[in-house]
C-alpha cells in the first residue's frame, strides 16, 4: 500500500491530522494499534482551548462538541483557606475554554474518518519506520495477522510517548529533555453532579486537589498521590473524606462535596518531556511522541491539536504551491508553543503541589505566588493568556 502520508497513531493527533488533511485534499492511512473501543473509552484530558474548539469545528467536528460542550469563562483558585476567581475573558479579551472530553473527541473524529476519510485501520501495530531521510520512508506494521509495509511520502509519528517513531530519529539527531515529579495523579470518575459550575484548583498542605467534571452529572476530581500509590489501597470514603479536607473553605466550614458512585480509579504519573527537533527528514513528529507535559493546566491534548494543525497548514502549502517552506519550518514553529506550555505546565504542577521534601519556606513562597495571582492584574492575566492558550497565529 502506499499514502501520500502515513500516520502512526490514532489518538487525537493522529485522528485530527488525517481529518485536516482529508479536507485539504490530501491522501492519508491512520494506522492505530488497539482497537476501536479501547481508543474511544482511554479516559484522559477533559479541556479544551479555543484554537481547538476552532480547529475541530471548520473541521467539520464540531456537532457535538457545540451541542455538549460546556463553556467555562473562569477557574477557581484555593489556597490558604480561601478561593479566588481567575476570568477568563475578563483577562485575555474575550477567550475562554471547554469542558469537552478527549474520547467524546476521539469518538467525533473516528466516526468522521470512517464515513468519510481515508483508511483508519485498528489494531493495526506499527514495529518501525524505514528510510526517515530517504524520499520514500516506509512503516512496517503488523495486521489481521500478517506483517505489512505502506509506503509513503512522508510520515507522521502521532503515536504518543511511547510509541516507536521517535526511535526512527537516529540517538545522534535528537535531544531529549525530561524532569520527572516526585508525585503522581489519583483521577476518578463519579456519577455525582460537579461541586462548582467552574474547575477548582486547589492547593494544600495535605497535597494539590482538581475539581473537573464531564457532564452536568459526572465529576472528574483528581488528588496528588506519592508515586507508586495503588488505587486499590484507596477506598471511595477515604477518597471522598480527602478531597473534602484539601478543598476546605475557611469561611464556609460545612462546604463539602457532593457524592455519588465512583465509578473509575486510576493513577497518573507525571512528567515533563520533549524532543527535539520534531522533525527528521520525511518524518516529523507531532503530539504526545515529541513532548509531554504533566496534567496541571490541561495543555496535553491542546498541544496536539496544534502541532497538527501547523503541520496540516504546511503539507497544504506543499499541493498548492510545492514549497516546503512550511514543511521545513515545523520544528521550530511549534517547538516555541511547546515550551511555553512546558513551562506553564510546571509552573502550575509546581506552584499547587506539595513536594514531599517541601520546606515550610518553600510552602510560603507558593502561597505567596498564589496571592499574587489574585491581587495582580498583570499576574492573572498571564495564568489566564496561557490556561486558555495562545491564538494560533500570535507570534508568542
Ligand atoms: P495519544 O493520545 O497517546 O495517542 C497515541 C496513539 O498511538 C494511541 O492511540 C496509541 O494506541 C497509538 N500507538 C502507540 N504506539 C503505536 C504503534 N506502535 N503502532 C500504532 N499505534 C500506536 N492531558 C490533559 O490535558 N489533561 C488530562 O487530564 C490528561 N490526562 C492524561 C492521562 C493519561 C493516562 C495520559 C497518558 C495522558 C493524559 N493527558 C492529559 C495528556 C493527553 O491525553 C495527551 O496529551 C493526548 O492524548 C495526546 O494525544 P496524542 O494523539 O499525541 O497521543
Ligand atoms: C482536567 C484535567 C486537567 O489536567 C486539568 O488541568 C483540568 C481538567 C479534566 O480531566 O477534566
Amino acid at each position: 500500500m502506499h499514502t501520500t502520508v502515513g500516520i502512526i497513531g490514532g489518538g487525537p493527533a493522529g485522528l485530527l491530522l488525517a481529518r485536516l488533511l482529508h479536507n485539504a485534499g490530501i491522501d492519508s492511512v491512520v494506522l492505530e494499534r488497539k482497537d476501536r473501543t479501547y481508543v474511544e473509552q482511554r479516559q484522559r484530558a477533559g479541556i479544551l482551548e479555543q484554537a481547538t474548539v476552532d480547529v475541530l469545528r471548520s473541521a467539520g467536528a464540531g456537532a457535538r462538541l457545540d451541542a455538549e460542550g460546556i463553556p467555562h469563562d473562569g477557574i477557581e483558585l484555593r489556597f490558604g483557606g480561601r478561593a479566588h476567581r481567575v476570568d477568563f475573558p475578563e483577562l485575555t479579551g474575550g477567550r475562554r475554554v471547554w469542558v469537552y472530553a478527549q474520547t467524546e473527541v476521539v469518538k467525533d473524529l473516528i466516526a468522521l474518518q470512517l464515513t468519510d476519510g481515508g483508511p483508519l485501520l485498528f489494531e493495526a501495530e506499527v514495529h518501525a519506520v524505514e528510510g526517515a531521510d530517504t524520499d520514500r520512508p516506509v512503516i512496517r506494521y503488523t495486521h489481521e495477522g500478517r506483517e505489512q509495509t505502506l509506503t509513503c511520502d512522508y510520515v507522521v509519528g502521532c503515536d504518543g510517548f511511547h510509541g516507536v517513531a521517535r526511535d526512527a530519529v537516529p540517538e545522534g539527531v535528537r535531544t531529549s529533555y525530561e524532569r520527572t515529579y516526585p508525585y503522581s495523579w489519583l483521577g476518578i470518575l463519579a456519577d455525582a453532579p460537579p461541586v462548582y459550575e467552574e474547575l477548582i484548583y486547589a492547593h494544600s498542605e495535605r497535597g494539590f486537589a482538581l475539581a473537573s467534571m464531564r457532564s452536568p452529572s459526572v465529576s472528574r476530581l483528581y488528588l496528588q498521590v506519592p508515586n507508586g500509590t495503588d488505587p486499590a489501597d484507596w477506598s471511595d470514603e477515604r477518597i471522598w473524606d480527602e478531597l473534602d479536607a484539601r478543598f476546605a473553605l475557611t469561611a464556609h466550614p460545612g462546604w463539602r462535596l457532593k457524592r455519588g458512585p465512583i465509578t473509575s480509579k486510576a493513577v497518573l504519573p507525571m512528567r515533563s518531556h520533549v524532543t527535539e527537533p520534531m522533525r527528521h527528514g520525511r518524518l516529523f513528529l507531532a503530539g504526545d511522541a515529541a513532548h509531554i507535559v504533566p496534567p496541571t493546566g490541561a495543555k496535553g491534548l491542546n498541544l496536539a491539536a496544534t502541532d497538527v494543525i501547523v503541520l496540516a497548514r504546511a503539507f497544504a502549502r506543499l499541493k498548492e504551491t510545492g514549497s516546503t517552506d512550511l514543511l521545513d519550518a515545523y520544528s521550530d514553529t511549534c517547538l516555541r508553543r511547546v515550551w511555553r506550555a512546558e513551562h506553564f505546565s510546571y509552573f502550575m504542577t509546581t506552584t499547587l503541589h506539595a513536594d514531599p521534601g517541601q520546606s515550610p519556606f518553600e510552602t510560603r513562597l507558593q502561597l505567596s505566588q498564589l496571592d499574587r495571582v489574585a491581587t495582580s492584574r498583570h499576574a492573572a492575566a498571564e495564568l489566564a493568556e496561557n490556561y486558555t492558550g495562545l491564538p494560533l497565529d500570535t507570534d508568542l
